[in-house]
Formats: C-alpha cells, sequence, structure tokens
C-alpha cells in the first residue's frame, strides 16, 4: 500500500508521519528518540545481566553452568535480535555510562516496555495457533451480526505483534487496515512477519519447563499453509491517543487487550474511537475489563476504576449503541515452554456509532508540554519539582556519605548535626531507602 494511500484516506491533511523502511511512525521525532533511549537502557539491564551471568557462570559447575551457559548464549542472541530489528528506527547499542541512563528514567508510556508483551509476539507467530484462532472466531462472530454495509477501512489499536490485525486483514478483507501500536519493536516484528519474511526471536518464559534451558529461539512466520498476504495492511508506530488519524475515516476499530492497560480512562477512549469512525462505523472492544488493576493517568482516580458494567454505561453514553457483548473463557498465553499459564475470562462486545460527541481530555493526555517538547524552552519550577529536588538532594546526600566505613547509625547523626531529621527517625528511614537501593541492586 504507498504511503499516499495511507496518507490521503486515513490521516489528518497535514499530519506529520515518517518512514522507517516500509513501517511508518506517527510518534513524533521526540517521542520516537525517548523510546531509543529507553531501548538503549533495557540493552545496557541486558548487558549487566550478561555480565552477571559471566561472573557466575566462572564460579559455577554441574547443572548451574549449564543453566548460566544457556542464559549467556541466549540473552547475547536476544540482544542481536533487537538490535537488528530496531535497526530501521536508529541505532540502538547498550549505552556507556548506565547509572547516567538509570537515572534519567524516560516517562513514555511507562506503563509499556520494550520486552513487556515478547510473549505476544510467540504467542502471535509461533506457538499460539489455538489461542489466534479463538481470538479471530471471537471477532468474526461478532462482526457477523455487526452491520451489512461494507467494511473498508479498518483501525487496530494497540495491534501488538500484529497477528489479530493480521488474520482480520485476510478474512474480513477489507481495503485497508492500519494497524497501530505505540511500541517500535512489536510494529517491527508485526511488519517482517506478515510481510511474509521469518524471524528469529528468543523467548524467556517466566518458569522454563526445562529449568536449564531458560531461553528458546523461536521462528516467528506465517504459517505454511497460510494464504499469501493480502495487500492493503498498513503497522505503523503511534500512540492511539495522540497520532494524527482523520477523523470520522474508519469503518471499523478493534481494540483487543487494549482499554484496560491505557491510562485513559474509558470515557476518553470511547470518546477518541467516537471521533475516528465514521457514523454507523464499527468498535469491536475484546480482551479484560480489569480497570481497577490500572493505576496509571486517569486510573489513578478510584471513580474511574469502574465495572464492566459501568464501562458499557460510559461507551453507550459516549456516542454508541451497543449490539451484542459476550464472555468467553479462554487459555491465555499458553506457552509450551513455560510451566506457567493463564485462563482468562474475557469480555467483548460490539457497537455502532450512533451519533458523534465531543472529545474527552484526561489527566493521562500524552501531549507533552511545549516546554517539555523542546529542547530550548525554559523548565517551569514547579511546585511538585521543589519537591522532588529535595528528595534527590536527599538521596544524593546519603550516597555522598557511603564511604566504606560509616555505618547507618554514623549517617544519622550527620543527619541530626545538619538538623535534617532527629537520629532516631533518621535511622529507621535510612535503613529503608538503603534497602530498596540494595535490593534494585542486587536485581541487575
Ligand atoms: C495487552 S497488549 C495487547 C496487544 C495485542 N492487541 C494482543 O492482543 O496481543 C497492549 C498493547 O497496547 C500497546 N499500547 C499501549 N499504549 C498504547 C497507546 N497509547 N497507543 C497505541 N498502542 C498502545 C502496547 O504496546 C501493547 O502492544
Amino acid at each position: 500500500m504507498p504511503t499516499r494511500y495511507v496518507r490521503d484516506d486515513l490521516l489528518q491533511a497535514d499530519a506529520e508521519f515518517a518512514r522507517h523502511g516500509e513501517m511508518l511512525s506517527l510518534l513524533n521525532d521526540d517521542a520516537l528518540s525517548h523510546w531509543l533511549a529507553r531501548f538503549k537502557r533495557s540493552t545496557g539491564e541486558i548487558q549487566q545481566r550478561i555480565t552477571a551471568c559471566r561472573q557466575a557462570h566462572a564460579d559455577s559447575r554441574g547443572a548451574a553452568r549449564q543453566r548460566l551457559g544457556s542464559e549467556i548464549s541466549h540473552l547475547e542472541a536476544y540482544l542481536e535480535q533487537l538490535s537488528a530489528l530496531l535497526a530501521p528506527f536508529g541505532q540502538v547499542s547498550p549505552p556507556e555510562t548506565m547509572g547516567t541512563y538509570a537515572g534519567l528514567r524516560v516517562g513514555l508510556a511507562e506503563h509499556t516496555d520494550i520486552t513487556g508483551y515478547n510473549t505476544n509476539a510467540h504467542r502471535d507467530w509461533c506457538w499460539g495457533a489455538r489461542e489466534n484462532e479463538q481470538a479471530l472466531a471471537i471477532v468474526s462472530s461478532l462482526l457477523a451480526s455487526a452491520s451489512d454495509e461494507p467494511i473498508e477501512k479498518v483501525l487496530v489499536l494497540g495491534a501488538g505483534a500484529g497477528r489479530l490485525a493480521f488474520d482480520v486483514h485476510q478474512s474480513l478483507a477489507p481495503m485497508t487496515t492500519l494497524a497501530l501500536d505505540i511500541n517500535p519493536l512489536l510494529v517491527a516484528i508485526a511488519h517482517t512477519v506478515s510481510s511474509g519474511a521469518e524471524l528469529h526471536l528468543t523467548e524467556f518464559p517466566a518458569a522454563p519447563r526445562d529449568p536449564l534451558e531458560v531461553g528458546f529461539r523461536n521462528e516467528l512466520a506465517l504459517a505454511a499453509n497460510a494464504p499469501r498476504p493480502r495487500s492493503g495492511l498498513r503497522f505503523a508506530v503511534g500512540d492511539a491517543f495522540t497520532a494524527p488519524l482523520r477523523e470520522g475515516a474508519f469503518d471499523l476499530v478493534l481494540t483487543p487487550w487494549f482499554i484496560d492497560i491505557v491510562p485513559q480512562s474509558v470515557a476518553r477512549t470511547a470518546s477518541r474511537i467516537n471521533a475516528l469512525l465514521r457514523p454507523g462505523g464499527i468498535w469491536l472492544n475484546t480482551g479484560s475489563s480489569a480497570f481497577a488493576a490500572n493505576r496509571s493517568g486517569d486510573f489513578a482516580n478510584p471513580a474511574e476504576c469502574q465495572s464492566q458494567a459501568e464501562a458499557l454505561e460510559i461507551v453507550r453514553a459516549n456516542g454508541f449503541e451497543l449490539f451484542d457483548a459476550r464472555d468467553d473463557e479462554i487459555d491465555y498465553l499458553c506457552s509450551p515452554h513455560s510451566r506457567q499459564s493463564r485462563r482468562e475470562l474475557m469480555h467483548s462486545w460490539s457497537s455502532t456509532k450512533l451519533r458523534q460527541v465531543e472529545s474527552i481530555r484526561g489527566v493521562a493526555d500524552n501531549r507533552l508540554p511545549e516546554w517539555l517538547a523542546s529542547d530550548s524552552e525554559p523548565i517551569p519550577a514547579l511546585e511538585a519539582f521543589r519537591y522532588q529536588a529535595e528528595a534527590t538532594k536527599i538521596h544524593a546526600y546519603v550516597m555522598a556519605l557511603i564511604d566504606g566505613e560509616r555505618s547507618i547509625a554514623r549517617i544519622a547523626d550527620v543527619f541530626d548535626k545538619q538538623n535534617l531529621m532527629p537520629a532516631s527517625e533518621a535511622r529507621p528511614a535510612i535503613r529503608e531507602m538503603l534497602t530498596t537501593m540494595w535490593r534494585e541492586a542486587m536485581r541487575l
């Protein structure tokens, strides 16, 4: 599908986008460089883990040596796979100074991380045939009862590694499907495999079935008997809430396992989808409705942590008519390499847009303020920053007092003498701070 076609039909007239190979990025440059900084930090963390494994490996024997050797070789391969997949977006190598990176934790979409949904990629394109068939069957049955009108333009929000978007595009045969995800790694996987190429990606199950084999080099590919991929499917990196998509352009918006994990309230998600659909267009949602588990953004407000029934009321209040809903108890992310697996009672519904509603802006608006988006605007001296600056100074002060000789009691005495805190209060507080830091350090 030529980019021009996507731009003219599905994006706003003045939309800015970049091409990375054949993938589109609808993130602005700052957001993309945030991601690259985050990838860099993750690769640094993997590198640190490799170093720790090497040290342990040198002193080990027998089964431990075998397990550590396996972890080292899988992590090394994984680093190479990640940098090859991300190469179209820019060079990502481990940072020289991990301390600086760890200190400057990047803040974009903290609810989602580079490796966060890797299992979904293995399920989508390696071992998950049964789960994938079930997901498509649920969507197809909801669509069958949804509308007789032709569906030509499909948008998938939070498409992940892309299998459902691919299957819907193949089976529903719309003219075009735009599958959007905020994570460039998942978009790269989705794009590569759905175009017919194979790739290798290492899976690290939380509880490996064979405890001595901690990683599995999976081959991610289309099924051998799959029909030829149809044209018109495009994967793009972008934020569902801010991407410059054309309003009223889509016949169908799919949100698979998406609305509960973003920090935007259900009302805000519903109003955004309302804006993107044409009148009479369909919003089809599948996945979890465990909003209370999401404490970020709008969900910090308990009023937004709705039950499923409340969420459906909100969907109606935001211009939709619900015409079908179902619960399905499913196996979820059941890797053959893992001793753990999940069962989920997932909730799905289909709805049509009856009327246009006003867009709602929420606490979790991902648009950055001007001073953050630019390199040169002055940073406002916010009250909240002043508080954090104090906290950071105290933190740095304790760290500076660690000289290999002082004890907790002696550091607490310094606090007392400096009138920062009575020694009796400082001792447990310093202990707690150091405990957290020590635990974090041990995890590296
Ligand atoms: C639970 S996963 C589901 C992925 C996929 N739909 C599936 O079922 O495997 C949620 C996905 O939403 C993506 N995501 C999170 N915030 C997003 C945003 N603001 N815009 C677009 N995608 C987002 C994540 O990167 C992740 O791939």
